[in-house]
């Protein structure tokens, strides 16, 4: 599949079909994951999948709770990846001098490369931002002072999975030539 391909077939998958995912196809999306680029090449991230069903629903349970029960959906999804930020000292200095994070970034690579692999693999993918990462780091054993930065679900997902809005800002909107207002 040409990589064009997979981005327009991607969609955040909500719901998925009771059907586990083959290892050998979880190991494929973290393979494309593992070699995403990142700043000063420090590979900040630490991805902690759960497909063993006990364990997830436990995850689930923990990070889906509260404020956060909205994303109780993603409990039906087989597999839940947490990713967690390692950041290094050099992009974390070099970070703090152009006021930004660079391995959020990093992790925003990395994570979609993932998806775009499991989109290619026919496998459907959420990115989570809202869940409670504490509760989720304590569930998953991440040591003190690391954080699960963003969660992914994945799974087979059912047919109508993906129905949603999904309508994107015209390109006039998003770009300019030459300068801002240009
Ligand atoms: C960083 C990030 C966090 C997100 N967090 C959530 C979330 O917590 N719950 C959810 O249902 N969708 C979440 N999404 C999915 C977005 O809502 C979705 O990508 C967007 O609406 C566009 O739809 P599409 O992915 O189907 O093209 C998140 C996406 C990103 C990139």
């Amino acid at each position: 599949m040409k990589v064009m391909d997979a981005i327009k077939k991607r969609r955040s998958a909500r719901k998925y079909l009771n059907k586990p995912v083959e290892r050998e196809k979880i190991m494929e999306c973290l393979e494309a994951a593992r070699l995403a680029p990142s700043a000063c090449n420090a590979q900040p991230w630490k991805f902690i999948v759960t497909d063993e069903t006990q364990r997830k629903n436990e995850l689930a349970r923990e990070a889906f709770s509260g404020i956060y029960i909205v994303t109780r959906f993603a409990a039906k999804a087989p597999v839940l990846v947490a990713i967690v930020s390692d950041p290094k000292w050099l992009p974390r200095a070099g970070g703090t001098i152009r006021k930004t994070d660079f391995h959020l970034t990093d992790i925003g690579i990395a994570g979609e490369h993932f998806v775009l692999r499991a989109a290619e693999l026919g496998l459907g993918t959420c990115w989570l931002g809202w869940f409670d990462a504490k509760k989720a780091g304590r569930v998953l054993d991440v040591p003190a002072g690391k954080n699960v930065e963003i969660m992914l679900s994945l799974g087979y997902p059912a047919e109508e999975a993906t129905i949603g809005n999904h309508q994107r800002k015209t390109m006039d909107e998003i770009t300019s030539f030459n300068g801002w207002g240009a």
